[in-house]
């Protein structure tokens, strides 16, 4: 059974210190994402990165929200309607992959990749989505101990995640590494 953010919790995921180590918005700036495009955020959670790429994006780009669990689905609709955004699609995980397929310019998997049970897979559906052009931003907790986070052996580290990514024609464009908090990876279509 793999481990799974305990919705009970999603207070976490909204916290000020979260927002003040993570900045969220200078994240997503820093991996490319501009104005007018499409983002897929998969596992968006309360919308901690849902809020800020729908501002980053602007009116004429769009964000899909999706998440598995509908207390974070209510959350994170909350927040879109709170802060007057219309350009986010908010949507429960559809169990069939093949439900998803607009193709988009980025698809975003902050902190979620850990917790599927076949990785590969969603980042193979990832890299479906986001076609010839397209991109994926991959950010995940840290391989070492911390006070906060999930348990150290659930973490996968940059290298597992290449592995996965490498034999579905996927290459790292960039990194960026803030120990404890996250570590971040651009994939794009070698
Ligand atoms: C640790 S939270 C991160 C949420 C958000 N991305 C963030 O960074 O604040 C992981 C989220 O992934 C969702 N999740 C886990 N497995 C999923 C799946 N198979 N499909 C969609 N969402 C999933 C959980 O419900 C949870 O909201």
């Amino acid at each position: 059974m793999k481990h799974r953010f305990d919705p009970s919790k999603k207070h976490v995921l909204d916290s000020p210190a979260r927002h003040q180590h993570t900045r969220p918005q200078e994240l997503l700036a820093w991996a490319g994402i501009t104005a007018n495009q499409s983002l897929l955020d998969f596992g968006c959670g309360t919308g901690f990165f849902t809020v800020p790429a729908a501002r980053l994006l602007g009116p004429g780009g769009k964000v899909l929200a999706t998440d598995i669990h509908p207390e974070m689905l209510a959350a994170v609709r909350a927040a879109v309607t709170t802060q007057g955004l219309d350009n986010v699609e908010i949507f429960p995980t559809p169990e069939d992959d093949l439900l998803l397929s607009a193709p988009v310019d980025w698809v975003l998997l902050a902190f979620v990749l850990h917790e599927v049970s076949q990785p590969a897979q969603l980042l193979a559906l990832a890299h479906k989505l986001t076609a010839q052009t397209g991109r994926i931003l991959v950010v995940e907790w840290p391989q070492e101990a911390a006070s906060h986070g999930p348990p150290l052996k659930v973490r996968l580290s940059p290298e597992q995640i290449l592995s996965l990514a490498q034999p579905l024609g996927l290459v790292e464009v960039q990194r960026q590494q803030r120990p404890p908090h996250y570590y971040a990876l651009v994939l794009k279509k070698s």
